[in-house]
């Protein structure tokens, strides 16, 4: 398939330089904050990825992604903290030699609109110093499935159609270390479903990569880790560990009086994992069905309250 042309840094690479760096962490970060004035876009935040790791980082509007990977790109210098990318320290510096092994593809990919898919991935060959631009360009343009487009404008493109191109743009350079910045938002279904496809069969091919997105599934769909960012960092884990955390399905039940045997009422419902006393008449109970499947009137000595507590910390669209 044309994705597994794209990752055969062998063939492109400087092979020593990457190779030193293989033993360590593809990002390590440790205590970073970013202030904007009085503002702190991201504070006190650590967290690692492995070399050929597909990362997401999930949060919310506003919740310091973009300041993260700019950061990390060395678009920008943190207030405090330190990190490496591609194992080099992340200092002034070091910012070429870092940006010889990332793309970034940010949140608008700022094509030229009026140059045509190929000259715009010859611009960019050019600026990358691509040692052979014209075959990586081939590679790029097959990885995303774009080579039938490539003489079209870019303005002419859909949206879906210009994230590709920006992403076949990213992969212009071979980097070790790629961002994705919010790769789908604004995509309808289809378009994000090819995106999709595009960023794990790159996964597939090796090189780390770093997302972000406000959507769960999708960082449920893609990536090896999440981490659950709001400013400061939440959580991290696979994504399957955090779905049964934060979306772990209870439901308190208030009784008028203390039951007397709760284990008899419970322990016989459908769907009901297991329960705890909450309080000298609440119960909570872990449901493995959504209440509305399995649910009966209750006994009266339980029909005083009762609520689910479905917790979600993300929001999906
Ligand atoms: N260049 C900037 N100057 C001032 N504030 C900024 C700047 N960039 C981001 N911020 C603020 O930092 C916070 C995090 O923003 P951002 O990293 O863009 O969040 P996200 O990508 O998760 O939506 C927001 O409150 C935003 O307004
Ligand atoms: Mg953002």
């Amino acid at each position: 398939m044309a994705f597994e042309l794209i990752g055969s840094r062998r063939r492109y690479g400087d092979g020593a330089g990457r190779q030193a760096a293989a033993g360590t962490p593809a990002i390590d970060v440790s205590h970073m904050t970013k202030d904007f004035g009085a503002r702190t876009a991201v504070a006190d935040v650590s967290f690692s990825v492995a070399r050929g790791e597909v990362f997401g980082f999930l949060g919310p509007n506003g919740a310091g992604k973009t300041t993260i990977v700019r950061t990390l790109g060395t678009l920008m210098a943190p207030t405090s903290g330190s990190a490496t990318v591609a194992g080099i320290p992340l200092t002034p510096e070091n910012g070429v030699e870092i940006r010889r092994r990332i793309s970034i593809m940010p949140e608008s990919p700022g094509l030229y609109l009026r140059l045509s898919v190929t000259e715009n991935l010859e611009c960019f060959a050019d600026l990358y110093e691509a040692p052979d631009p014209n075959d990586r360009i081939a590679l790029a343009l097959q990885a995303v499935n774009l080579a039938d487009r490539a003489s079209d404008a870019c303005g002419s493109l859909s949206k879906g159609l210009r994230q590709r191109v920006a992403l076949a743009r990213a992969l212009l350079s071979d980097p070790e270390v790629l961002f994705l910045d919010e790769p789908t938002a604004g995509l309808d279904p289809v378009a994000a479903h090819d995106v999709h496809e595009l960023i794990a069969a790159l996964g597939r091919s090796g090189v780390t990569i770093f997302l972000t997105t406000h959507r769960l599934e999708e960082a449920e769909r893609l990536c090896d880790r999440v981490a659950i960012l709001n400013t400061t960092l939440r959580t991290i884990g696979r994504p399957e560990e955090l779905r049964e955390q934060l979306f772990a399905k209870t439901l308190t039940v208030r009784t008028l009086v203390p039951l007397s045997q709760p284990g008899g009422v419970f322990a016989g419902l459908p769907a009901i994992d297991s329960w705890r006393q909450e309080g000298p008449a609440a119960y909570l109970l872990a449901v493995s069905e959504p209440p509305g499947r399995w649910w009966r009137p209750a006994p009266t000595c339980c029909r005083s309250a009762s609520r689910t507590t479905r917790s979600r910390t993300s929001t999906s669209s």
